[in-house]
């Protein structure tokens, strides 16, 4: 099942195989995207849906050097060539509106720009920064009641501005522990307003992000990514977790929301799902779910064969195979992605992987 096309919201996929968030770093230090990005999309258009790195959806959630930014008109202008390049391919293309609450630091950020989050506790790992490599990361700030509608609103300004730019839709990043996902959890959130106290209070600003960009672009382009469990960026399991997220499931379906993309990272050292949780989540949520997380043709075709999935992600796969569906296709080896050049500036490691020789 993985070669047949999928009808998703209003647009079809030639497959059902998804390039997988990841952020790469290729941007300019102002968060404007590069040609060498359209290039990069544009090799891999042949995978069924493309969802970009993690983009900033305003300044202040442009806590990592060089990632790209939907916030500006420079920035909506030079995504432009990569959705296009994508598109001319016969592929499609969904932004990932990655706000990076805590996980930030102000030199890697634009003048004026705040680090932000549910509480005002730090991350407990270092940021990378072009200036000075790896720094502790800059305190947040605990947004106030009435802050928060201002970030909900920046998040619809992007959503708009990607439609703008050219893209098929947009994910919303509630997952890894960025912005979304420091309001879900409760080891960080001890909130005492609307925002935290309760499941519901913690899934609110979620929620509210979901519908509001739902209403913008249309539920039908706006799809959410989830990792319960996950223990990246301070994150972690508590008490309720699995309850939590069900019901944030039940929400998010009854917006009838594009699809949810259940993270599960497992493959690279975080603690395994509890076995029962993805299909609760899918029958929750009701709608096109997403499974990534170490996954190979064999596994990606038994989960679509099984039902337990509606499309397959592949992360590092598809980071090192422009041609990673000609390869799943005829059974070929893979190219071994390269650590090193992960986050560097430059084509080196990005858009000069081999392809297949006829
Ligand atoms: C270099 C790199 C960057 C990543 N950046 C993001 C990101 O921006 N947003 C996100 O949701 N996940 C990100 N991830 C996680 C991937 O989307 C994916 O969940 C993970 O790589 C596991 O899938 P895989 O085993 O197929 O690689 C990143 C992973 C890698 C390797």
């Amino acid at each position: 099942m993985l070669f047949e096309p999928f009808t998703l919201g209003r647009t079809t996929l030639g497959n059902r195989v998804v390039m997988a968030p990841m952020t790469r770093n290729r941007a300019t230090s102002d968060h404007v995207p590069t040609d060498i990005m359209a290039t990069y999309y544009g090799q891999r258009a042949s995978i069924g849906l493309i969802i970009t790195e993690g983009v900033a959806p305003s300044a202040d959630g442009a806590g990592y050097a060089r990632i790209p930014g939907l916030y500006t008109a420079t920035q909506v202008e030079a995504w432009k060539p990569v959705t296009k390049a994508v598109h001319e391919a016969g592929g499609r293309i969904f932004a990932q509106l990655m706000h990076t609450g805590r996980a930030s630091h102000l030199d890697n950020m634009p003048a004026g720009a705040r680090v932000i989050s549910s509480a005002a506790v730090p991350l407990p790992e270092p940021i990378y920064t072009d200036s000075q490599g790896p720094q502790p990361a800059t305190p947040p700030h605990a947004l106030t009641t009435t802050e928060v509608a201002a970030v909900v609103q920046d998040f619809v300004l992007a959503a708009q501005n990607a439609i703008a730019a050219g893209f098929d839709g947009v994910e919303l990043h509630a997952a890894n522990g960025y912005l979304i996902e420091q309001f879900l959890n409760a080891n960080l959130n001890t909130r005492t307003d609307a925002y935290g106290g309760s499941a519901a209070n913690r899934n609110r600003f979620a929620l509210e992000i979901a519908e509001a960009t739902a209403r913008a672009i249309g539920a039908d382009r706006v799809g959410i990514r989830l990792s319960p469990h996950g223990a990246f960026n301070g994150m972690g399991a508590f008490e309720g977790v699995d309850e939590q997220f069900l019901e944030l499931a039940r929400g998010l379906g009854a917006l009838q929301l594009a699809y949810l993309h259940l993270v599960n990272h497992a493959s690279m050292g975080a603690p395994a799902l509890p076995v029962n949780l993805p299909s609760e989540l899918k029958t929750a949520f009701g709608g096109v779910f997403i499974a990534s997380g170490g996954l190979d043709g064999a596994s990606a075709e038994s989960l679509l064969v099984s039902g337990a999935a509606d499309l397959v992600a592949f992360g590092r796969p598809a980071l090192a195979n422009p041609d990673l569906i000609e390869r799943l296709q005829n059974g070929a080896p893979l190219n071994a992605p390269d650590f090193a050049t992960f986050y560097t500036p430059g084509e080196a490691g990005y858009t000069d992987y081999p392809v297949l020789v006829a």
